[in-house]
């Protein structure tokens, strides 16, 4: 059983309920999704605690006597389960909230005042619960969104202040929970530009283990907002228990994971209060981020599977439509092209089959020429030596050919030596008194001024009002924040303090405007390869760039690692000319995500040319599968000679298996069966290998039919093996 140690508050409330003197006080509050339930309750003195995590009890009733049997004893140390922990007054522990008040008084506290569920239809609920201190007008709105089915909960909290004038928040957290097991393994993420989302999993000791990112823009580029954590035991893909969390939020975060003096774990999620002391003034609100978890006793998949089901239904922008294959040209042409270059490449992509031709960066600038990444950035205007007759014109060209036409932007940042630099030194985030200090040769803008926010917002509303035919954006992002300074908060005499977090809101006020002008562009959320991935983001993109790397190697890796906490329809994977493996490798890899090129077409030769349209046609055939399936990750390419998972839709009756090696050593490969998942037993299944390389054989038997049952318990050999890398099946339902 999860819950074998009961926290301390238990015998403190437990002692308190036997003389009956305040034991009608007490009110538990369950929040429940259709398996789990995390559950809270007050105390004597009115305190919230949370009292239970995990599987949900058939009885609600039964939640409150939970704390009873608890024998752990409080010293007066501190105690440790506080819903939402408050700082300088009864608990010494890391808080949740940190208030300077008006009168320079540091110390809070926060008792239950009240709760109430709303339900917003069958799925879904918010439980919102009221805390205020007793002493200072300061009142915490706990937000609990359940989407039952999915069993995901959003969770938020919300800061009001009724104080005469301002006060000063030092730590304001989304989240505040609290977990009861016999061991902790925490599952995080880092790396840098090309090298994203390199797990570690690590056994959680006593002390306060630390997730952070204190970049500001780009802030994911060492480490995202998204960890799994497992309880007693490292989970497996379909044992173990464990959570899934991220936080939804694109600008820096803080998690502190406390392994406490029970052994119980707290865990605080929310911005990163590093440099952010942020001012609420008299009768405002502080709203913080969404942090988003899932949980699962049935291990990884399952709560991934929660999770995807939850981000295609309720959060990433069209979520359950369709998305665009597409050729880019960055990496066929970089700065250098032309219009000639150009229609040629459409036609390329005409040829290949993609719905779509994406002009990377280099298109813009003249003073300041963008042949490179050291100028031009800021100036939006179509430069006029390489496209003399305008963008419009790339669209109509295009649109000629049969193929939709998007753009590259990157319209938060600038070089210096642009005409925008120029001209408004003042939007520019740099210390005033102190050398620049760059990232790629630039500079981020200030977002937290209105008037940036306009640029910002004008640079994208004046390509879709001269060309209301472009059909895809990529927004990029490819400079941290160094030297955090806002002349215009200066200006306006606001704090400093607030850029990070005013930055990040300037920003969503933008994506805000842009979206309720052009509800259903898709665009990609790309910041120089996953350098934003966040679910707070994805509310206004279709899609995102995991990385730079399109090594299929690295890919089969990263897209893995990706898939825990996002859906394959948002992760755009290319065929590049990066790595060493053979372009049907490099496809293959590809298509377990939204599939696009950044190749010269030109230079295939024929066979490869014949495979990669051959490709394009079949991906069309099995991307609603991989899109809008369940994804179950079979063989782990870290622990193993090679990789294999699969996409089953919903109904059964199709799924598609991909399989790689990632060992080239003798002999290495699936040289046994491993069970298959998502499938129904009591159906006969026929299995067809797709994406083969002209001239190839396939290795399986076509002809065989073989039951649900033994598919997924004696398993099914691809036969990867060093002749035949990498393999895609289709597993149909036999009539
Ligand atoms: C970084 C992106 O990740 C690349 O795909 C490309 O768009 C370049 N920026 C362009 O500068």
């Amino acid at each position: 059983m999860f819950l074998k140690k009961i926290q301390i508050i238990a015998l403190f409330m437990f002692a308190v309920a036997g003389n009956h003197v305040f034991a009608q006080n007490i009110i538990t509050i369950p929040i429940e999704t259709r398996e789990n339930a995390l559950v809270m309750q007050t105390d004597a003195d009115n305190h919230l605690f949370i009292i239970y995590f995990g599987k949900k009890l058939s009885q609600t009733s039964e939640y409150q006597s939970i704390p009873a049997q608890s024998t752990q004893h409080d010293d007066n140390s501190g105690i440790h389960n506080s819903a939402y922990t408050p700082s300088g007054t009864w608990s010494i522990s890391e808080p949740a909230l940190q208030v300077t008040h008006a009168d320079g008084n540091k110390s809070s506290d926060l008792v239950y005042v009240s709760h109430k569920t709303t339900k917003e239809n069958d799925n879904i609920s918010v439980t919102s619960i009221i805390l205020k201190d007793p002493v200072y007008q300061v009142e915490v709105t706990l937000f609990y969104k359940i989407y039952s089915n999915e069993n995901v909960i959003e969770q938020w909290s919300n800061i009001h202040s009724d104080e005469k004038s301002e006060i000063i928040l030092q730590k304001y957290a989304s989240s505040n929970l609290y977990f009861i097991a016999k061991d902790y393994y925490l599952t995080h993420y880092n790396g840098t530009w090309a090298r994203e989302m390199q797990p570690e999993e690590e056994q959680l000791t006593a002390g306060i283990r630390v997730l952070d990112s204190k970049l500001g823009t780009r802030a994911n580029l060492f480490q995202p907002p998204s960890f799994l954590l497992s309880f007693d035991k490292p989970a497996s893909e379909t044992e173990g228990k464990v959570l899934l969390g991220t936080l939804a939020w694109s600008g820096n975060f803080r998690m502190d994971f406390e392994v406490d003096s029970y052994h119980n774990l707290r865990l605080i999620a929310g911005i990163n209060n590093y440099a952010s002391e942020y001012p609420l003034a008299s009768k405002q609100d502080f709203k913080t981020p969404s942090f988003i978890y899932t949980y699962s006793e049935n291990g990884k998949g399952e709560a991934s599977r929660n999770l995807h089901n939850w981000a295609r239904r309720y959060r990433i922008l069209d979520g359950e439509g369709s998305r665009l294959t597409l050729l880019n040209n960055w990496e066929a042409t970089y700065f250098d092209f032309n219009e000639e270059k150009l229609s040629a490449l459409f036609k390329d992509g005409k040829k290949l089959g993609v719905d779509l031709f994406l002009l990377d960066d280099g298109w813009f600038a003249n003073k300041y020429q963008r042949n490179n990444d050291k100028a031009g950035l800021g100036d939006w205007q179509e430069n006029v030596k390489k496209l003399p007759n305008g963008i419009g014109h790339l669209v109509k060209e295009a649109t000629n050919t049969g193929i939709k036409f998007g753009i590259w932007v990157e319209p938060e940042m600038v070089n210096p030596k642009s005409e925008l630099y120029e001209k408004h030194p003042d939007w520019v985030i740099k210390q005033p008194a102190r050398p620049e200090h760059y990232m790629r040769n630039q500079l981020p803008l200030d977002l937290s001024n209105p008037e940036v926010q306009n640029f910002v917002f004008g640079v994208i509303d004046k390509l879709f009002t001269e060309n209301p035919a472009i059909a895809y954006i990529k927004w990029d992002c490819n400079a941290i924040t160094f030297n955090a300074y806002s002349p215009y908060l200066e200006k306006s005499k606001q704090k400093q303090s607030q850029l990070y977090v005013d930055y990040v809101r300037g920003l969503y006020k933008v994506l805000e405007k842009l979206r309720a002008k052009y509800p259903k562009v898709p665009m990609m959320l790309c910041s120089g390869g996953g350098g934003r991935v966040d679910y707070e983001a994805l509310k206004y993109f279709t899609e995102f760039w995991p990385s730079d790397n399109t090594d299929p190697m690295e890919r089969i890796f990263m897209q893995w690692e990706y898939s825990y906490f996002f859906p394959a329809l948002a992760q755009s994977n290319h065929v590049t000319d990066w790595g060493k493996q053979p372009l049907k490798f490099r496809t293959d890899v590809a298509m377990m995500g939204k599939l696009g090129y950044d190749i010269v077409i030109s230079h295939l030769n024929e066979k490869d040319l014949q495979f990669s349209k051959q490709a394009v046609s079949t991906y069309n055939s099995i991307k609603d599968i991989v899109w809008h399936g369940d994804l179950f990750r079979l063989v782990d390419p870290k622990k193993n000679d090679y990789a294999a998972l699969m996409f089953s839709s919903k109904d059964k009756k199709r799924a598609v298996l991909f399989s790689y090696l990632v060992n080239n050593r003798y002999e290495a490969g699936s040289d046994v069966p491993f069970r298959l998942q998502g499938l129904e037993a009591s159906k006969k299944y026929r299995i067809k290998e797709l994406n083969l390389y002209p001239e190839t054989k396939t290795a399986i038997k076509e002809d065989q039919t073989y039951s649900g049952d033994y598919l997924m318990t004696v398993g099914f050999n691809p036969m990867v093996n060093t002749r035949r890398t990498s393999v895609i099946m289709e597993i149909m339902e036999a009539q």
